[in-house]
């Protein structure tokens, strides 16, 4: 077989352990690496390196075996202690890389003991890399906690064939300037073989930085894959939007279970339109913002009072940082002031969960809402807005979509396009959305279904690794 075996190594697995009371139960992760990864590894097989989510030792590979059994393909945990948590998880991962590369500068606290325990992580995660990896496997790192990963193995002498993949933006170079430890971030990254970004202007971004730091580098090649001469070495630069499995997603939707669901959950919203937001805890989400835009709508148009609701479901994450914990009493805190001033008997404007749902539920809420509200500040991608249009079986919903989220560049012509920070703007798309007649939501829904239906998680993988492995990149196509 010409296809080498896949290791894909992540920070976090797509199972959390978490521990109550004194029993340890097995949960599935949350976020989109988890939901576009996993389909791939049990469609190829292969292993799976990442943390479980928990920092003591003791039990963890006895609880990964039957995980990996119902997976189908194997997990292998990475421990990690409290302090590399805090340093390189809380710290460098979340209080510098997450906030920096959604163009949120401000929110940066660059700790130099947090890089310490960076390249000290990655280090940890290389040799579990190592030790379960074979020279002729392909070794696929995701996204931003392991940039120097690729780096440790060398270090520790390990050869093999590397792959990366970064899950979030890349950001402009002013604002990449501002890492202290910038070009330290920049040559770990080049000593990948493929690095792979969400959209061409995340590559853009990238290069731009590559050119100004490191002048003397050549970038090689046109087309979707262009190539950089780094001394002897080769390194492969494309864009690769990433997807979910479509038609798993579909065939759920359409289901017996998730139809009743839909139809018990619907009862509670007689004769509504329903408006869907579902996120991760997170200030890239815009959350706020689509609350103020939410309530600006319900003061500039009474045609939807009592005829819309906001089914608006926040998934915890991060619940340790202080930033989220803050943001979550903003929510809270608006939710209620959005309901208790709109509020009318049999009719209450804002339905908030803050859970995560199970996939029925989930299913079930995609399926039954007339409009998702997808209005990140700044996002890689956004799967959520994917799923939904996977979930329209009927092909009746309406999305409306942040310029910022990666998706637009696949699905600018038939979403409506809103600029989040532009409250009225927002307002005006709901009420659009609200109005739309059903010949132009069939229309548009139909061509989002068929542009996400086309490059799904199968096509992603599969032009990745193309692009990883392929001798010769002369006719690489554009994506
Ligand atoms: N999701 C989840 N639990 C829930 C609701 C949603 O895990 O209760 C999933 C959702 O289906 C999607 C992912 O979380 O696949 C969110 O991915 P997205 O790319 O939109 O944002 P991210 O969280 O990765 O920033
Ligand atoms: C985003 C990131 C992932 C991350 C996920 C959940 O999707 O791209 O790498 O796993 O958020 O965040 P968490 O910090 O809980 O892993």
């Amino acid at each position: 077989q010409d296809q080498p075996r896949l290791v894909a190594v992540s920070n976090r697995l797509p199972v959390s352990l978490v521990r109550e009371g004194d029993q340890w139960t097995v949960r599935p992760g949350s976020g989109g690496l988890v939901t576009a990864l996993a389909p791939v590894l049990r469609n190829r097989g292969g292993l799976w390196i990442g943390w479980c989510g928990a920092t003591e030792g003791a039990e963890i590979e006895a609880l990964m075996g039957p995980a990996s059994r119902e997976a189908g393909y194997s997990l292998h945990p990475v421990t990690l202690t409290a302090d590399e948590v805090r340093d390189f998880y809380y710290g460098f991962s979340n209080e510098i890389i997450w906030p920096l590369f959604h163009d949120l500068q401000v929110r940066c606290n660059f700790q130099p003991r947090y890089w310490h325990a960076y390249q000290e992580a990655n280090r940890k995660f290389a040799a579990v890399a190592a030790d379960f990896s074979r020279p002729s496997d392909f070794i696929w790192v995701h996204d931003y906690h392991l940039m120097q990963m690729a780096r440790a193995l060398k270090a520790m002498g390990i050869q093999r064939r590397t792959g990366f993949f970064l899950h979030i933006p890349f950001p402009p170079l002013d604002i990449f300037l501002k890492l202290p430890w910038r070009a330290e971030i920049l040559s770990g990254l080049l000593e990948y073989d493929l690095i792979g970004f969400q959209t061409q202007r995340d590559r853009r971004n990238f290069l731009s930085c590559v050119h100004h730091l490191m002048p003397q580098l050549r970038v090689r090649g046109r087309g979707g894959v262009v190539r950089l001469a780094v001394g002897e070495r080769e390194v492969r630069v494309g864009a690769f939007p990433i997807s979910i499995d479509f038609d798993e997603f579909a065939r759920g939707a359409g289901s017996q279970e998730v139809a009743d669901c839909a139809w018990f959950l619907h009862e509670r919203f007689p004769e509504r339109q329903v408006i869907l937001g579902v996120d991760r805890l997170d200030y890239t989400k815009g959350i706020p913002e689509r609350l103020f835009a939410f309530r600006n709508a319900l003061e500039r148009f009474p045609d939807l009072h009592e005829r819309v609701n906001l089914v608006l479901v926040v998934v915890p994450s991060r619940e340790e940082a202080p930033e989220y914990r803050a943001l979550k009493a903003e929510i809270d805190r608006l939710v209620g002031e959005v309901n208790g001033r709109f509020t009318r008997s049999g009719w209450v404007p804002i339905h908030y969960y803050y859970r995560s749902l199970s996939r029925t539920e989930l299913l079930a809420y995609y399926r039954l809402s007339e409009i998702a509200l997808v209005t990140p500040l700044k996002d890689g991608m956004n799967l959520v807005c994917k799923e939904y249009c996977a979930c329209k079986l009927e092909e009746d919903g309406v999305l409306i979509l942040s310029e910022f989220a990666g998706a637009v560049s696949q699905l600018h012509r038939d979403a409506l396009l809103v600029n989040p920070y532009d409250m009225e703007g927002v307002a005006n798309a709901i009420h659009q959305a609200f109005r739309m007649d059903t010949d132009e939501r069939r229309q548009r829904m139909h061509r989002l279904r068929a542009a996400i239906r086309r490059r799904d998680i199968y096509w992603w993988v599969n032009t990745f690794l193309r692009a990883a492995l392929a001798k010769d990149l002369a006719d690489f196509p554009p994506v």
